[in-house]
């Protein structure tokens, strides 16, 4: 389309101002607009105020021209009113989850925000999210650009938010090869059954002091993912020997999902992003820095350890770094040292702040407590910890953790996603580029989907109950903690299984109480928003033993593997033995 526009100017002075509009259609509602404009000037002394003026006064009419042509002819998904230049990020408030949620509720389950300049679509329900996620999973399969990935993730070189492509798949299948397949995790359930077994003894001796449960449970699934990532624990858990570095990591990745839930105003409005008005980006350089020496030291002691043999990931990765024929699987060290970045950050605290959760859940609901301790009793019995093959046979647990994933989802906005194109979708027009949000946490609170969805129901889960066979693994939208389609969770199957035997194993092991001897009903279940859901205030408790005491006395679980296997006759025998003499340890202590 070519349009010509002349404008005469009320002086004497004619004036020409020529507007070409060049109009391509290439989609339904993607469109090219190529514009230009020609000023002749036809008697000099006209002002040349007079010409900027008329020049702004042009070029908006253009501007007003092309929107009008180039709007598609379907609407925007209903939201709130945008404020000038930051649009809509002050509605999203302290809990963006919860003031999203809110929001639904006025303007409806598919929402149109305007976070700064950047199109953002929010989906509130299971029929939407199974719409963006499922019908048109391929078109947005990838994330849309943010400082997190750029200053954090080594620059988009990760797994997280590598574009979808080549790399992406590269990265998944390594990692899904060697750490999450059904084969590797078997082959590695010893090393978490350890980790959590050393656990359990932490908490028997936290003694009158109360146990900040949330911090020992962080420091058992790092160690059981590190075990597995680079052959070592990487967390001290108050015993002699650890490495020393532990406990800043912790505080390291801590930092990163709490700066990583911000929304930054740079990555919305792009002119601001160099003021870095939030600090955010500076904070962001500096913890990049720490993780990335942690990191470089991390492979260089494991290639000065060359010789001996190791069977963990990053062994793997190092062998991919050396190869010269196929160049295609080739990683550098930045490749290597972002995807470690990614399973640290994204694989621990998930699995550790959703099992505290549980467990305040159950500490609240003690009827519950019971019901699941007769299950672990009948099952395992008191002379043993739970293993991983007991959890086939713990339906009523298998319910709870459901549960505490519907209430409490550890990624509560998921990670956001970006519109390759633009498309359709319940008859709105979602724009090219788009971010998309799924409100995970209110989708699973959707009192459409859920009676009483406030309530911790487990039952809900079980033979009769509403929700009887719905899976939470990305297949029934209702409840989605791990996302769906092709960006679902690379750790879905280790972070189940992770959780599920570590609250089996803190419900059987133990009998709690909270702190100070507050009320189970007392107890405080308010959230604090980072990237993943942590609780406002850490869960405090005095755990009381409630198995055989040889269970909470063993002092090396590296050299101690038989205690969590099932037991066969001979392992029973040592088992004995090894009983008695930790009994013989017990009574040493108490004489002293
Ligand atoms: C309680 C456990 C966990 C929860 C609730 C959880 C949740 C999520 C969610 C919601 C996503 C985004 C999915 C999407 O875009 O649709 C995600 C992605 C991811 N998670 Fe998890 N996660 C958990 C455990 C883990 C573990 C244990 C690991 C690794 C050790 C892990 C590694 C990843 C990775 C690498 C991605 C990015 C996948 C991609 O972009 O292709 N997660 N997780």
């Amino acid at each position: 389309m070519i349009l010509n526009l002349t404008l005469t100017t009320n002086l004497n002075t004619p004036l020409y101002i020529t507007i070409r509009l060049c109009f391509k259609r290439h989609h339904q509602n993607s469109h090219t607009i190529v514009s230009s404009l020609t000023l002749h000037r036809h008697n000099t002394s006209m002002s040349p105020w007079m010409i900027v003026l008329i020049t702004i006064g042009a070029s908006i009419l253009i501007y007003k021209l092309l929107n009008l042509i180039s709007k598609p002819s379907l609407p925007l998904p209903p939201g709130p009113k945008p404020w000038p230049i930051v649009g809509n990020l002050p509605h999203m408030g302290p809990v963006p989850h919860h003031a999203l949620a809110a929001l639904a509720l006025k303007h409806g389950p598919l929402m149109h925000l305007r976070l700064g300049f950047v199109d953002v679509i929010v989906a509130a329900s299971r029929p939407v999210a199974e719409q963006f996620l499922k019908v048109h999973d391929a078109n947005f399969s990838s994330r849309p650009p943010n400082s997190g990935a750029k200053y954090m993730a080594y620059n988009y070189q990760d797994l997280v938010f590598a574009p979808y492509g080549p790399r992406w798949r590269l990265l998944r299948k390594i990692s899904y090869v060697h750490m999450f397949s059904s084969k590797a995790l078997d082959d590695f359930s010893h090393i978490r059954q350890e980790e959590v077994a050393r656990l359990i003894r932490n908490l028997a001796s936290s003694g009158s002091k109360a146990a900040n449960l949330g911090q020992l449970l962080n420091v058992c699934t790092t160690n059981a993912l590190a075990r597995v990532m680079i052959g070592r624990r990487v967390f001290n858990d108050g015993n002699s020997g650890c490495d020393p570095r532990a406990d800043e990591f912790k505080s390291m990745v801590v930092e990163l999902m709490v700066l990583a839930g911000v929304f930054n105003v740079g990555d919305f409005v792009p002119a601001l992003e160099w003021l870095d008005l939030q600090g955010v980006q500076a904070k962001m350089k500096k913890l990049h820095k720490r993780f990335d020496e942690f990191l470089t030291s991390i492979i260089q002691d494991h290639e000065v350890s060359k010789s001996e043999k190791h069977n963990d990931l990053l062994s793997k990765l190092l062998s991919l770094k050396e190869k010269v024929d196929e160049d295609e699987d080739k990683l550098n060290d930045t490749q290597i040292k972002a995807l470690l970045l990614n399973m640290f950050a994204a694989g621990t605290d998930t699995s550790s702040s959703t099992t505290e959760w549980a467990i305040a859940e159950l500490i609240r609901n003690p009827g519950l407590m019971v019901s699941i301790q007769k299950e672990l009793d009948t099952v395992v019995g008191a002379n043993r910890l739970v293993n991983e093959m007991d959890l086939a046979h713990l339906p009523y647990l298998e319910a709870v953790v459901k549960e505490t994933f519907r209430l409490h989802p550890s990624t509560p906005l998921s990670l956001p996603r970006v519109a390759n194109e633009s498309c359709e979708i319940f008859n709105y027009h979602i724009p090219k580029g788009a971010t998309l949000l799924v409100n995970v946490w209110a989708i699973s609170r959707d009192p459409k989907e859920w009676s009483n969805p406030l309530e911790f129901k487990p039952e809900r889960f079980l033979p009769g109950g509403e929700k009887f066979d719905v899976d939470i693994k990305g297949t029934d939208f209702e409840v989605i903690p791990f996302g769906a389609g092709r960006r679902i969770c690379a750790g879905m199957s280790l972070g189940l299984r992770m959780v599920q035997l570590l609250t089996a194993t803190l419900v059987h092991a133990f009998d709690w109480e909270l702190e100070n001897g507050l009320l189970p009903e007392k107890l405080n279940m308010d959230e604090a928003y980072g990237l993943t859901l942590q609780r406002e205030k850490p869960l405090l408790v005095h755990p009381r033993p409630r198995l055989a005491q040889h269970l909470y006395l063993y002092d090396d679980f590296n050299v101690c593997p038989i205690m969590v296997l099932p037991f066969t006759d001979k392992c029973l025998l040592q088992h004995q033995l090894k009983s008695y003499k930790y009994l013989f340890h017990f009574f040493h202590i108490l004489l002293h």
